[in-house]
Protein backbone atom coordinates (compact mmCIF):
# COMPACT_ATOMS: atom_id res chain seq x y z
CA UNK A 1 0.00 0.00 0.00
CA UNK A 2 1.05 3.73 -0.47
CA UNK A 3 1.38 6.72 1.36
CA UNK A 4 -2.16 8.57 1.41
CA UNK A 5 -3.86 11.92 2.74
CA UNK A 6 -7.34 11.44 3.03
CA UNK A 7 -9.89 14.09 3.56
CA UNK A 8 -13.55 14.16 2.58
CA UNK A 9 -15.03 16.56 4.23
CA UNK A 10 -18.92 17.24 2.54
CA UNK A 11 -21.65 16.83 6.00
CA UNK A 12 -24.10 13.91 4.15
CA UNK A 13 -27.33 14.65 5.32
CA UNK A 14 -29.73 11.29 4.73
CA UNK A 15 -33.58 10.67 4.24
CA UNK A 16 -36.88 11.57 3.43
CA UNK A 17 -37.78 15.07 3.00
CA UNK A 18 -34.41 16.15 4.11
CA UNK A 19 -34.35 18.51 1.50
CA UNK A 20 -36.92 20.82 3.03
CA UNK A 21 -34.50 22.02 5.90
CA UNK A 22 -32.44 23.08 3.62
CA UNK A 23 -33.12 26.94 4.14
CA UNK A 24 -32.28 26.75 7.98
CA UNK A 25 -29.02 24.68 7.28
CA UNK A 26 -27.90 27.59 4.94
CA UNK A 27 -29.55 30.32 7.09
CA UNK A 28 -27.22 28.71 9.95
CA UNK A 29 -23.82 29.01 8.16
CA UNK A 30 -24.61 32.62 6.54
CA UNK A 31 -27.61 34.37 8.43
CA UNK A 32 -29.69 36.33 5.61
CA UNK A 33 -27.39 35.27 2.86
CA UNK A 34 -27.33 35.04 -0.67
CA UNK A 35 -27.63 31.64 -1.81
CA UNK A 36 -27.27 31.17 -6.04
CA UNK A 37 -29.34 28.23 -6.92
CA UNK A 38 -28.53 26.35 -9.80
CA UNK A 39 -30.63 23.62 -11.89
CA UNK A 40 -30.96 21.80 -15.30
CA UNK A 41 -33.53 21.07 -17.35
CA UNK A 42 -36.62 21.38 -16.09
CA UNK A 43 -37.22 18.06 -13.82
CA UNK A 44 -36.97 20.56 -10.86
CA UNK A 45 -40.13 22.46 -11.37
CA UNK A 46 -41.90 18.72 -13.31
CA UNK A 47 -41.43 17.21 -9.74
CA UNK A 48 -42.20 20.27 -7.29
CA UNK A 49 -38.23 20.29 -5.81
CA UNK A 50 -38.04 23.67 -7.18
CA UNK A 51 -40.99 25.28 -5.74
CA UNK A 52 -40.09 23.19 -2.25
CA UNK A 53 -36.42 24.38 -1.70
CA UNK A 54 -37.44 27.91 -2.91
CA UNK A 55 -40.16 28.19 -0.46
CA UNK A 56 -37.39 26.60 2.19
CA UNK A 57 -34.91 29.17 1.54
CA UNK A 58 -37.26 32.51 1.55
CA UNK A 59 -38.75 31.12 4.76
CA UNK A 60 -35.12 31.05 6.70
CA UNK A 61 -34.08 34.34 5.18
CA UNK A 62 -32.28 33.83 2.65
CA UNK A 63 -31.86 36.38 -0.86
CA UNK A 64 -31.85 33.93 -3.91
CA UNK A 65 -31.07 34.45 -7.60
CA UNK A 66 -30.90 31.06 -9.98
CA UNK A 67 -29.84 29.96 -13.05
CA UNK A 68 -31.25 27.29 -14.85
CA UNK A 69 -30.88 25.41 -17.79
CA UNK A 70 -27.85 23.43 -17.19
CA UNK A 71 -27.45 20.31 -20.15
CA UNK A 72 -26.04 17.23 -19.58
CA UNK A 73 -22.09 17.28 -19.86
CA UNK A 74 -22.18 20.76 -18.71
CA UNK A 75 -21.38 23.41 -21.18
CA UNK A 76 -18.26 26.31 -20.24
CA UNK A 77 -20.81 28.73 -21.77
CA UNK A 78 -23.26 29.11 -19.14
CA UNK A 79 -20.67 28.61 -16.56
CA UNK A 80 -18.99 31.53 -17.34
CA UNK A 81 -22.46 33.20 -17.32
CA UNK A 82 -23.11 31.25 -14.37
CA UNK A 83 -19.29 32.91 -12.74
CA UNK A 84 -19.86 36.41 -13.35
CA UNK A 85 -23.37 36.94 -12.34
CA UNK A 86 -22.57 35.13 -9.34
CA UNK A 87 -19.56 37.52 -8.60
CA UNK A 88 -21.46 40.57 -9.45
CA UNK A 89 -24.00 39.78 -7.43
CA UNK A 90 -22.21 38.97 -4.22
CA UNK A 91 -23.43 35.27 -3.71
CA UNK A 92 -22.06 33.42 -0.29
CA UNK A 93 -23.23 29.88 -1.72
CA UNK A 94 -24.08 27.71 -4.62
CA UNK A 95 -26.63 25.55 -4.37
CA UNK A 96 -26.41 22.76 -6.84
CA UNK A 97 -30.19 21.02 -6.98
CA UNK A 98 -29.43 18.14 -9.57
CA UNK A 99 -26.80 15.60 -10.44
CA UNK A 100 -23.33 15.97 -12.16
CA UNK A 101 -23.72 18.20 -14.34
CA UNK A 102 -25.66 20.58 -12.31
CA UNK A 103 -22.94 20.21 -9.31
CA UNK A 104 -19.53 20.26 -11.88
CA UNK A 105 -21.24 23.49 -13.17
CA UNK A 106 -21.62 24.91 -9.80
CA UNK A 107 -17.85 23.39 -8.68
CA UNK A 108 -16.35 25.30 -11.57
CA UNK A 109 -18.06 28.44 -11.03
CA UNK A 110 -17.31 28.36 -7.00
CA UNK A 111 -13.50 28.12 -8.00
CA UNK A 112 -13.71 31.01 -11.18
CA UNK A 113 -15.80 33.91 -8.86
CA UNK A 114 -12.35 34.47 -6.32
CA UNK A 115 -10.40 33.83 -9.09
CA UNK A 116 -12.07 36.80 -11.73
CA UNK A 117 -10.74 34.74 -14.51
CA UNK A 118 -11.74 32.58 -17.21
CA UNK A 119 -13.42 29.20 -15.74
CA UNK A 120 -11.68 27.19 -18.14
CA UNK A 121 -8.11 28.17 -17.39
CA UNK A 122 -8.68 25.60 -13.86
CA UNK A 123 -9.22 23.18 -16.85
CA UNK A 124 -6.38 23.92 -19.52
CA UNK A 125 -3.55 24.02 -16.55
CA UNK A 126 -3.57 27.77 -16.76
CA UNK A 127 -4.81 28.24 -13.22
CA UNK A 128 -4.74 26.51 -9.62
CA UNK A 129 -8.02 26.55 -7.38
CA UNK A 130 -6.62 28.27 -4.21
CA UNK A 131 -9.93 29.47 -3.49
CA UNK A 132 -13.63 28.27 -3.61
CA UNK A 133 -16.58 29.41 -3.16
CA UNK A 134 -18.62 26.88 -0.98
CA UNK A 135 -20.91 25.00 -1.90
CA UNK A 136 -24.68 22.97 -1.04
CA UNK A 137 -25.98 20.26 -2.80
CA UNK A 138 -29.54 18.71 -3.31
CA UNK A 139 -28.91 15.49 -5.26
CA UNK A 140 -31.71 14.25 -7.91
CA UNK A 141 -29.65 11.45 -9.48
CA UNK A 142 -27.12 8.81 -7.45
CA UNK A 143 -24.50 8.44 -9.97
CA UNK A 144 -21.65 10.67 -10.73
CA UNK A 145 -20.96 10.83 -6.73
CA UNK A 146 -19.73 14.65 -7.47
CA UNK A 147 -21.67 15.61 -4.37
CA UNK A 148 -19.02 14.25 -2.19
CA UNK A 149 -15.86 13.86 -4.90
CA UNK A 150 -13.11 16.47 -5.21
CA UNK A 151 -13.48 16.33 -8.98
CA UNK A 152 -15.05 18.30 -11.68
CA UNK A 153 -15.59 17.34 -15.39
CA UNK A 154 -17.26 20.35 -18.50
CA UNK A 155 -17.05 20.36 -21.76
CA UNK A 156 -15.54 23.12 -24.14
CA UNK A 157 -16.34 22.45 -27.51
CA UNK A 158 -14.92 19.26 -28.29
CA UNK A 159 -13.22 18.83 -25.04
CA UNK A 160 -14.47 17.50 -21.86
CA UNK A 161 -11.61 18.18 -19.39
CA UNK A 162 -11.51 17.53 -15.41
CA UNK A 163 -9.53 19.07 -12.60
CA UNK A 164 -9.65 18.20 -8.77
CA UNK A 165 -9.10 20.42 -5.64
CA UNK A 166 -10.15 19.57 -2.01
CA UNK A 167 -11.20 22.78 -2.01
CA UNK A 168 -14.49 21.86 -4.33
CA UNK A 169 -16.05 19.37 -2.71
CA UNK A 170 -19.19 20.22 -1.31
CA UNK A 171 -19.53 21.75 2.07
CA UNK A 172 -23.20 19.31 2.56
CA UNK A 173 -25.20 17.34 0.54
CA UNK A 174 -28.72 16.14 0.47
CA UNK A 175 -30.04 12.82 0.16
CA UNK A 176 -33.24 11.96 -0.59
CA UNK A 177 -33.88 8.36 -2.03
CA UNK A 178 -37.62 9.98 -2.87
CA UNK A 179 -36.70 12.41 -5.77
CA UNK A 180 -34.87 9.30 -7.28
CA UNK A 181 -38.50 7.81 -8.08
CA UNK A 182 -39.03 10.19 -10.61
CA UNK A 183 -35.80 9.21 -12.87
CA UNK A 184 -36.44 7.98 -16.51
CA UNK A 185 -35.00 4.62 -16.09
CA UNK A 186 -31.95 5.09 -19.11
CA UNK A 187 -30.98 7.64 -16.69
CA UNK A 188 -31.37 5.41 -13.35
CA UNK A 189 -29.65 2.49 -15.17
CA UNK A 190 -26.12 4.82 -16.34
CA UNK A 191 -26.10 6.05 -12.70
CA UNK A 192 -25.81 2.71 -11.52
CA UNK A 193 -23.35 1.99 -14.10
CA UNK A 194 -21.09 4.89 -12.81
CA UNK A 195 -21.03 4.41 -9.99
CA UNK A 196 -19.76 0.74 -9.68
CA UNK A 197 -17.05 2.06 -12.61
CA UNK A 198 -15.72 4.77 -9.97
CA UNK A 199 -14.97 1.67 -7.77
CA UNK A 200 -13.42 -0.22 -10.54
CA UNK A 201 -11.23 2.74 -11.90
CA UNK A 202 -9.67 2.31 -7.94
CA UNK A 203 -9.56 -1.60 -7.92
CA UNK A 204 -8.05 -2.41 -11.18
CA UNK A 205 -4.24 -1.31 -9.96
CA UNK A 206 -0.67 -2.82 -9.60
CA UNK A 207 -0.24 -1.41 -5.95
CA UNK A 208 0.78 -4.46 -3.85
CA UNK A 209 -1.10 -5.13 -0.45
CA UNK A 210 -4.47 -3.28 -1.04
CA UNK A 211 -6.92 -6.21 0.66
CA UNK A 212 -8.36 -4.39 2.74
CA UNK A 213 -9.72 -2.15 0.21
CA UNK A 214 -10.21 -4.90 -2.12
CA UNK A 215 -12.45 -6.37 0.41
CA UNK A 216 -14.50 -2.94 0.84
CA UNK A 217 -14.83 -2.73 -3.03
CA UNK A 218 -15.18 -5.99 -4.05
CA UNK A 219 -18.84 -5.90 -1.59
CA UNK A 220 -19.75 -2.54 -2.90
CA UNK A 221 -19.44 -3.56 -6.50
CA UNK A 222 -21.43 -6.75 -5.79
CA UNK A 223 -24.14 -4.62 -3.20
CA UNK A 224 -24.66 -1.63 -6.45
CA UNK A 225 -25.59 -4.66 -9.02
CA UNK A 226 -27.82 -6.06 -6.58
CA UNK A 227 -29.80 -2.94 -5.50
CA UNK A 228 -29.17 -1.88 -9.25
CA UNK A 229 -31.34 -4.25 -10.65
CA UNK A 230 -33.60 -3.85 -7.66
CA UNK A 231 -34.70 -0.27 -8.34
CA UNK A 232 -34.26 -1.32 -12.02
CA UNK A 233 -37.88 -3.74 -11.53
CA UNK A 234 -39.26 -1.62 -9.19
CA UNK A 235 -38.77 2.67 -9.37
CA UNK A 236 -40.01 3.25 -6.14
CA UNK A 237 -38.09 1.06 -3.58
CA UNK A 238 -37.37 3.62 -1.42
CA UNK A 239 -34.70 1.14 0.33
CA UNK A 240 -32.99 0.18 -2.27
CA UNK A 241 -32.99 3.65 -3.82
CA UNK A 242 -31.05 4.23 -0.05
CA UNK A 243 -28.98 1.35 -0.72
CA UNK A 244 -27.92 3.09 -4.25
CA UNK A 245 -27.80 7.03 -3.27
CA UNK A 246 -25.45 5.87 -0.32
CA UNK A 247 -23.24 3.39 -2.57
CA UNK A 248 -23.30 6.47 -5.40
CA UNK A 249 -22.06 9.10 -2.64
CA UNK A 250 -19.29 7.05 -1.52
CA UNK A 251 -17.75 5.65 -4.76
CA UNK A 252 -16.33 8.55 -5.58
CA UNK A 253 -14.73 10.04 -2.36
CA UNK A 254 -11.45 8.94 -2.70
CA UNK A 255 -12.25 5.85 -0.22
CA UNK A 256 -11.71 2.84 -2.60
CA UNK A 257 -8.36 4.20 -3.65
CA UNK A 258 -6.78 4.82 -0.04
CA UNK A 259 -3.25 4.18 -0.86
CA UNK A 260 -3.51 2.76 -4.37
CA UNK A 261 -2.70 3.86 -8.31
CA UNK A 262 -5.92 4.43 -9.71
CA UNK A 263 -6.39 3.44 -13.20
CA UNK A 264 -8.89 5.58 -14.79
CA UNK A 265 -9.02 4.63 -18.43
CA UNK A 266 -12.43 3.83 -19.23
CA UNK A 267 -13.04 7.28 -18.30
CA UNK A 268 -10.75 8.78 -20.35
CA UNK A 269 -11.75 6.65 -23.09
CA UNK A 270 -16.09 7.76 -21.98
CA UNK A 271 -15.14 11.21 -21.79
CA UNK A 272 -14.04 11.72 -25.32
CA UNK A 273 -17.29 9.55 -26.78
CA UNK A 274 -19.59 12.27 -24.75
CA UNK A 275 -17.68 15.14 -25.62
CA UNK A 276 -17.69 14.30 -29.60
CA UNK A 277 -21.74 14.05 -28.85
CA UNK A 278 -22.72 15.78 -25.65
CA UNK A 279 -26.29 13.95 -26.14
CA UNK A 280 -24.22 10.55 -24.96
CA UNK A 281 -25.08 9.74 -21.47
CA UNK A 282 -21.97 9.12 -19.32
CA UNK A 283 -22.46 6.27 -17.48
CA UNK A 284 -24.32 4.11 -21.05
CA UNK A 285 -20.89 5.38 -22.83
CA UNK A 286 -18.94 3.10 -19.75
CA UNK A 287 -21.15 0.36 -19.99
CA UNK A 288 -20.02 0.10 -23.70
CA UNK A 289 -16.17 0.50 -23.43
CA UNK A 290 -15.47 -1.34 -19.94
CA UNK A 291 -15.95 -4.53 -21.61
CA UNK A 292 -13.51 -3.92 -24.09
CA UNK A 293 -11.38 -2.37 -21.57
CA UNK A 294 -11.71 -5.46 -19.40
CA UNK A 295 -11.00 -7.97 -22.17
CA UNK A 296 -7.56 -6.01 -23.20
CA UNK A 297 -6.13 -5.89 -19.65
CA UNK A 298 -7.58 -9.10 -18.55
CA UNK A 299 -5.45 -10.47 -21.60
CA UNK A 300 -2.37 -8.49 -19.88
CA UNK A 301 -2.95 -8.72 -16.39
CA UNK A 302 -5.03 -11.54 -15.71
CA UNK A 303 -4.64 -12.32 -12.11
CA UNK A 304 -5.80 -9.11 -10.85
CA UNK A 305 -9.34 -9.35 -13.67
CA UNK A 306 -9.69 -12.52 -12.53
CA UNK A 307 -9.73 -11.92 -8.80
CA UNK A 308 -12.92 -9.59 -9.79
CA UNK A 309 -14.80 -11.69 -11.91
CA UNK A 310 -14.23 -14.78 -9.02
CA UNK A 311 -14.98 -12.12 -5.65
CA UNK A 312 -17.47 -9.63 -7.41
CA UNK A 313 -19.17 -11.22 -10.85
CA UNK A 314 -19.36 -14.76 -8.98
CA UNK A 315 -16.89 -16.65 -11.42
CA UNK A 316 -16.01 -20.26 -10.56
CA UNK A 317 -13.52 -20.99 -13.38
CA UNK A 318 -10.43 -22.18 -11.84
CA UNK A 319 -8.47 -21.18 -14.86
CA UNK A 320 -7.79 -17.08 -14.51
CA UNK A 321 -8.18 -16.32 -18.75
CA UNK A 322 -11.59 -18.30 -18.40
CA UNK A 323 -12.77 -16.58 -15.65
CA UNK A 324 -11.94 -13.47 -17.34
CA UNK A 325 -13.91 -14.25 -20.00
CA UNK A 326 -16.38 -15.28 -17.77
CA UNK A 327 -16.72 -11.86 -16.05
CA UNK A 328 -16.99 -9.72 -18.83
CA UNK A 329 -19.78 -12.31 -19.68
CA UNK A 330 -21.71 -11.97 -16.45
CA UNK A 331 -21.07 -7.99 -16.27
CA UNK A 332 -22.47 -7.47 -20.00
CA UNK A 333 -25.15 -9.12 -18.78
CA UNK A 334 -25.51 -7.29 -16.01
CA UNK A 335 -25.42 -4.15 -18.53
CA UNK A 336 -28.16 -5.72 -20.65
CA UNK A 337 -30.69 -6.23 -17.94
CA UNK A 338 -30.41 -2.67 -16.69
CA UNK A 339 -31.15 -2.13 -19.84
CA UNK A 340 -27.96 -0.30 -21.54
CA UNK A 341 -26.85 -0.40 -24.83
CA UNK A 342 -24.10 -3.39 -25.78
CA UNK A 343 -21.78 -1.49 -28.47
CA UNK A 344 -20.68 1.64 -29.77
CA UNK A 345 -23.35 1.41 -32.30
CA UNK A 346 -26.24 1.18 -30.08
CA UNK A 347 -25.12 3.60 -28.01
CA UNK A 348 -24.83 6.09 -31.20
CA UNK A 349 -21.58 6.54 -31.61
CA UNK A 350 -21.03 3.64 -34.60
CA UNK A 351 -19.95 7.05 -36.92
CA UNK A 352 -17.42 8.40 -34.32
CA UNK A 353 -13.99 9.24 -35.71
CA UNK A 354 -12.69 6.23 -33.45
CA UNK A 355 -8.98 7.47 -34.54
CA UNK A 356 -9.18 11.05 -33.61
CA UNK A 357 -10.89 10.03 -29.88
CA UNK A 358 -8.33 7.71 -29.48
CA UNK A 359 -5.66 9.86 -29.92
CA UNK A 360 -7.15 12.89 -27.54
CA UNK A 361 -8.01 9.98 -25.12
CA UNK A 362 -4.49 9.04 -25.20
CA UNK A 363 -2.53 12.71 -25.73
CA UNK A 364 -0.41 12.53 -23.28
CA UNK A 365 1.45 9.44 -24.08
CA UNK A 366 -0.74 6.67 -22.67
CA UNK A 367 -4.31 6.30 -21.12
CA UNK A 368 -4.42 4.65 -17.63
CA UNK A 369 -2.14 3.10 -14.83
CA UNK A 370 -3.34 -0.72 -15.01
CA UNK A 371 -2.35 -1.12 -18.66
CA UNK A 372 -0.87 2.20 -19.87
CA UNK A 373 -2.74 2.40 -23.28
CA UNK A 374 -1.46 3.82 -26.24
CA UNK A 375 -3.81 5.60 -28.67
CA UNK A 376 -3.67 2.26 -30.52
CA UNK A 377 -4.35 0.57 -27.78
CA UNK A 378 -7.34 2.48 -27.18
CA UNK A 379 -8.21 2.64 -30.87
CA UNK A 380 -8.38 -1.22 -30.73
CA UNK A 381 -10.48 -0.96 -27.24
CA UNK A 382 -12.92 1.04 -29.11
CA UNK A 383 -12.78 -1.29 -32.38
CA UNK A 384 -13.67 -4.23 -30.26
CA UNK A 385 -16.78 -2.71 -29.16
CA UNK A 386 -18.04 -0.95 -32.14
CA UNK A 387 -20.78 -3.75 -32.61
CA UNK A 388 -22.75 -5.97 -29.95
O1 LIG B 1 -31.67 18.46 -16.54
P1 LIG B 1 -32.86 17.84 -15.89
O2 LIG B 1 -34.15 18.25 -16.48
O3 LIG B 1 -32.82 17.99 -14.40
O4 LIG B 1 -32.78 16.25 -16.21
C1 LIG B 1 -31.69 15.43 -15.82
C2 LIG B 1 -30.74 15.08 -16.96
O5 LIG B 1 -31.42 15.07 -18.18
C3 LIG B 1 -32.21 14.10 -15.41
N1 LIG B 1 -32.59 14.04 -14.00
C4 LIG B 1 -31.79 14.22 -12.94
N2 LIG B 1 -32.47 14.00 -11.80
C5 LIG B 1 -33.75 13.71 -12.15
C6 LIG B 1 -33.83 13.74 -13.55
N3 LIG B 1 -34.98 13.48 -14.21
C7 LIG B 1 -36.07 13.19 -13.47
N4 LIG B 1 -36.05 13.10 -12.12
C8 LIG B 1 -34.91 13.35 -11.42
N5 LIG B 1 -34.88 13.21 -10.09
O6 LIG B 1 -31.13 13.20 -15.59
C9 LIG B 1 -30.33 13.67 -16.67
C10 LIG B 1 -28.86 13.50 -16.33
O7 LIG B 1 -28.44 14.40 -15.35
P2 LIG B 1 -26.87 14.59 -15.10
O8 LIG B 1 -26.69 15.58 -14.01
O9 LIG B 1 -26.18 14.88 -16.40
O10 LIG B 1 -26.44 13.13 -14.61
P3 LIG B 1 -25.18 12.61 -13.85
O11 LIG B 1 -25.33 12.77 -12.39
O12 LIG B 1 -24.95 11.26 -14.39
O13 LIG B 1 -23.96 13.57 -14.28
C11 LIG B 1 -23.21 13.33 -15.43
C12 LIG B 1 -22.08 14.33 -15.53
O14 LIG B 1 -21.17 14.16 -14.42
C13 LIG B 1 -19.85 13.93 -14.93
C14 LIG B 1 -20.13 13.23 -16.23
O15 LIG B 1 -19.00 13.17 -17.07
C15 LIG B 1 -21.25 14.06 -16.79
O16 LIG B 1 -20.77 15.26 -17.32
N6 LIG B 1 -19.05 13.23 -13.93
C16 LIG B 1 -18.63 13.95 -12.86
C17 LIG B 1 -17.82 13.42 -11.89
C18 LIG B 1 -17.36 14.22 -10.73
N7 LIG B 1 -17.56 15.52 -10.74
O17 LIG B 1 -16.77 13.71 -9.78
C19 LIG B 1 -17.35 12.03 -11.96
C20 LIG B 1 -18.05 11.19 -12.98
O18 LIG B 1 -17.17 10.16 -13.38
C21 LIG B 1 -18.51 11.92 -14.19
O19 LIG B 1 -17.46 12.07 -15.15
ZN1 LIG C 1 -18.05 8.47 -13.90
Amino acid sequence: MNSFDFCSSTELVFGRGAENSIGERLAARFPKGRVYLVYGGGSVKRTGLYDRVTGSLREAGLEVREKGGVRPNPDIGLIRELSSDARNWGADVLLAVGGGSVIDTCKAAAMAVPYGGDPWDFFSGKAKCVRALPIAVILTIPAAGSEQSMRVVVSNGDKKWGTASQLIRPMVSVIDPELFFTLPPYQAAAGVVDMMSHIMERYFTNTPATGFVDGQAEAAMRSIMKFGLEIRRDPRNYDAWSQVGVAGAFAHNGYYGLGQEEDWASHGMEHELSAWNPKITHGAGLAVVIPGFLAFTGARRPERVAQWARNVMGSVEQDDSAAVRDGIARLRAFYREMGMPGSLEELGAGSAPLEELARRAARSGTLGHFVPLSPEDVLSIYRSVLKA
